[in-house]
């Protein structure tokens, strides 16, 4: 159900930029009108400006019709005064001189005159250009001529060679109405169909879009979410009284940020997003997503997250960290305090909105400052803005203040043991994992820890000279887009492999694993430490609070 309700937000929106499309282009279809989109504007009705009239030929129509004894038809047609025979084959039509009897052939100076016959604008001939077929007419691929008319609608003429035939009129107009045509056609290939694959994919979405709506639509009326008097969830209930709960998925189950713990002997089973999304123990001890469960008084409920209070940011410093990654320094009014691993809910303000995004800290609790990694997020392809939060953070001066609420999340050491605390990240995944490091180190009896860190190349390595430093940290650098032959001594490839390698030797019963990463490593990471018979309970993890 989780899949189907992530699958049918997408399909909605890639349906609903093509349904702007239709609207906008099928407007455009309905102002313009056939005449304007045709390119004829200034196209003589061909009947009136071929010559007709018969013509004396020096090459005898019995002696044609001798030369192609299985042509279907053979006609005697005036081009501009000049005979040609058009002998239509079974499979072609080929066009003789009737003065030779050589093949028609068109010189620039007729394709020209036989294209001031076809126009009735008040433009002059600009240039003449060879061309073989054109995009712009659709099937003809032979050799011809384009001629370059000087008016207002740009307009084009083109001879076909062999026959002598003005094949069409083109303008400005028509590519516009054709641009109109492929967006609202799907037919971003040119070739005037509607009967294509893309068309037929976006047909089976439309369907797969209503069929799961549908059926969302059926749970949600199960669930009696339209009725007004249904009860609320806890997410709902804490919102509303104005408890901080975090949350990024708006309750839609997705995020796994609104942890509560229940208290009693009639708890909820729980819910595929539950299982999906919270470990056994967890399960076992009560804890529950907010979001998934209505409010009862058949049990009790307690926040995870009890010291989380809003609170306003300043930015003391900013530093260029790596290439891609900035580092903010914040103080906040109280010293607030928080845990190594732990992450802030910033409010982000977008337009008439306040968007929501989390950074965890990066520095362990008892510094006194609040150190958050902000990985520059660049626009993915041309016109499309880049990540709207990281942006707002990366441009705010030293001095700016910014609202936020926390601290949240269990991603923490473990209970003090013997285990070799195993930590594997990737890009800004580093921020908890370094304050975990940090606040592991600064123990009295720190317990041995390996740090995998996984970064594109040397320049993305963040805080390297420290993790170098650590007497207690074996720190593993992976790069993934750099080899030997970039003078890399280290490991390279993938995060996840290098660890894999390294764990193959270890007990695995004597390892506590942190991860943190950007989402493709985090998955591949956890499936493999579960393959290779971690028990869960011994995995940590955090997905960027996203
Ligand atoms: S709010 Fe996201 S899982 Fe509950």
């Amino acid at each position: 159900m989780r899949f189907m309700q992530w699958l049918h937000r997408w399909v909605s929106l890639i349906l609903v930029v093509q349904v702007v499309l239709w609207l906008i282009s099928g407007f455009f279809f309905a102002l313009t009108g056939h005449q304007g989109m045709s390119g004829h504007q200034y196209m003589v009705p061909q009947k009136t400006f071929t010559e007709l009239r018969k013509v004396a030929a020096k090459v005898d129509f019995e002696e044609i019709k001798q030369w192609f004894p299985n042509a279907h038809s053979v006609e005697l047609v005036s081009v501009a005064g000049v005979g040609q025979y058009q002998v239509t084959l079974p499979d072609d039509v080929i066009y003789i001189d009737a003065n030779t009897g050589d093949y028609w052939s068109t010189d620039e100076a007729l394709a020209t005159r036989l294209a001031l016959l076809s126009y009735s604008g008040p433009g002059s001939v600009e240039s003449v250009e060879r061309v073989t077929g054109s995009n712009e007419v659709n099937g003809w691929t032979d050799p011809g001529f384009r001629i370059n008319m000087a008016d207002d609608l740009n307009t084009r003429i083109y001879v076909d060679m062999a026959s002598a035939q003005v094949v069409e009129h083109r303008n400005t107009p028509w590519t516009i109405a054709d641009w109109a045509f492929r967006l609202h056609f799907m037919d971003y290939s040119g070739g005037r169909s509607f009967n294509h694959l893309l068309i037929w994919s976006a047909g089976l979405l439309a369907l797969w879009f209503s069929l799961s709506g549908l059926i969302l639509l059926g749970r949600n009326l199960i669930n009696g979410d339209f009725n007004p008097g249904r009860k609320k969830t806890w997410l709902e209930q804490f919102q509303q009284q104005g408890h901080p709960v975090a949350s990024s998925c708006g309750g839609g189950g997705t995020c796994g940020l609104c942890k509560v713990t229940l208290k009693g002997d009639n708890l909820p089973e729980p819910n595929d997003s539950e299982t999906a999304l919270l470990n056994r123990d967890e399960l076992n001890a009560g804890v529950r997503l907010s979001c998934q469960h209505k409010v009862s008084t058949a049990y009790s409920v307690e926040l995870a997250d009890k010291a989380v209070s809003d609170t306003r940011l300043t930015l003391v410093n900013k530093r260029q960290l790596t290439p891609s990654i900035v580092e903010l320094t914040f103080t906040s009014p109280g010293n607030l305090t928080y845990h190594a691993g732990q992450f802030m809910q910033f409010r982000i303000p977008h337009l008439n909105e306040v968007l929501i995004r989390h950074y965890s800290m990066a520095t362990r609790p008892d510094l006194n400052k609040l150190v958050f990694n902000v990985r520059q997020m660049t626009s993915p392809q041309e016109g499309v803005p880049p990540g709207v939060g990281s942006n707002y953070l990366c441009h705010l001066e030293v001095g700016a203040n910014v609202d936020a609420t926390g601290p949240f999340g269990d991603f923490q050491l473990t209970e003090q043991n013997n285990n070799t605390q195993v930590f594997i990240g990737g890009g800004a995944g580093i921020a908890p994992l370094r304050s975990l490091i940090q606040a592991e180190q600064a123990k009295q009896q720190p317990r041995h820890s390996v740090f995998f860190y996984g970064a594109r190349n040397e320049d993305e390595l963040c805080y390297r000279d420290e993790f170098e430093a650590y007497d207690g940290v074996a720190y593993t650098p992976v790069l993934s887009e750099t080899t030997k032959a970039d003078g890399w001594s280290g490991k390279t490839g993938f995060i996840h492999e290098a660890a894999l390698a390294w764990l193959a030797n270890e007990n695995l019963n004597a390892v506590d694993v942190y991860v943190c990463g950007p989402p493709p490593m985090l998955k591949a990471t956890l499936k493999a430490l579960t393959d290779i018979g971690i028990n869960r309970s011994r995995i940590r993890f955090d997905d960027f609070g996203i």
